[in-house]
């Protein structure tokens, strides 16, 4: 009796850690569902989590810091494993690191690169994303090769590019790593850059088209001999004011070359086209699946010291993406 009794006994154990492992939960705080490329990034995390048997709860922080802290906390209460946060302000991270370690739950970060100093205070904070200052050069390369066989975009003759920047968000590693080393890389591929006007547009095609249809307006399209944006979006707001101004619509003598970085499926459908002249992809797919892979080791109490570097970072590379790439 005492016998069958213990083989049950173990038997239920078993059970119950095996559960465990393929049901580990997954809660992650996402900056602002609407953003095309978090999207991108949230369906991969999705298509890793239902391969990986995890279950993954997803929350729109709305690009609101305090909405992002309390959905934390709930994930907390409410017993995830392991956390998965796109922060809305990535200096603002210590306080969910803070909440993190107080719970002893494994906290991951993408996307938007938490300082060094804050991620350290905690061994089971780690960060995954994309080298910035890669895609910028990337950026700027591909400019850089366009420009040196179509000289007539030189159109003032003063053997100087004359370009619009459109940024990302205050603050946000990429706005200014990306700005910083397109410049650079033009730079280094003997091309002088100057920056005509230069505006933050939240990584929005909505703004971004605002804003360029003042700069036409205002510099007048002839004058402008590039355009440098951050991400995809944004250079998409400025191809549309392009377009409403019988620019980049197949006439060679009314083009503007227009950069982008992500390689979301609109942007290669208007390089397709011939509207817009090249972007870099920046790889959500390898990105959010190995942010899933990590937070289900760490969850399990895994070993995860091979799998990143500097004991804390997942780097995943860009890609150049021009016309009749397409991926
Ligand atoms: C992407 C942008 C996106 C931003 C969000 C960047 O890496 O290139 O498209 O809006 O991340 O944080
Ligand atoms: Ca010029």
């Amino acid at each position: 009796m005492r016998k069958i009794f213990m083989t049950a006994l173990i038997l239920v154990l078993a059970l119950s850690s095996c559960a465990f492992a393929d049901g580990v939960k997954i809660g992650s705080c996402i900056y602002r569902f609407s953003d095309a490329f978090m999207l991108r990034f949230r369906n991969a995390m999705s298509a890793e989590s239902a391969k990986e048997g995890a279950e993954l709860v997803l929350a729109d922080s709305q690009n609101d810091q305090t909405i992002q802290d309390g959905q934390v906390e709930e994930f907390i209460a409410n017993g995830v494993n392991v956390l998965i946060i796109n922060p809305v302000d990535r200096m603002a991270t210590q306080n969910i690191i803070d909440k993190a370690k107080a719970a002893g739950i494994p906290v991951v970060f993408i996307n938007r690169e938490p300082p060094a100093d804050i991620l350290s205070t905690y061994d089971k904070a780690y960060y995954i994303g994309a080298k910035p200052e890669e895609s910028g050069t990337i950026q700027g390369e591909l400019l850089a090769e366009y420009l040196k066989s179509h000289t007539e975009h030189d159109k003032n003759k003063d053997k100087k590019l004359q370009f619009v920047m459109l940024m990302g968000e205050n603050g946000h590693q990429d706005m200014i790593l990306r700005s910083e080393y397109s410049v650079k890389a033009l730079k280094d591929a003997g091309i002088e850059p100057v920056q005509i006007v230069g505006a933050i547009a939240n990584w929005d095609k909505l703004q971004a088209m605002n804003m360029m249809n003042a700069f036409i307006m205002s510099i007048g399209p002839e004058n402008i001999e590039a355009v440098i944006a951050n991400n995809d979006e944004m250079a998409l707001g400025a191809v549309e004011a392009l377009k409403a101004n019988d620019y980049n619509k197949g006439n060679p003598e009314m083009y503007i070359p227009v950069v982008g970085v992500d390689a979301n499926a609109s942007a290669l459908e208007a390089m397709d086209r011939g509207e817009m002249l090249g972007t870099v992809l920046n790889d959500a797919d390898g990105q959010g699946s190995a942010a899933v892979k990590l937070a289900v080791m760490l969850a399990e109490g895994k070993d995860v010291s091979k799998e990143v570097t500097d004991g804390k970072y997942i780097w995943i590379p860009y890609q150049k993406v021009t016309r009749g790439e397409k991926k």
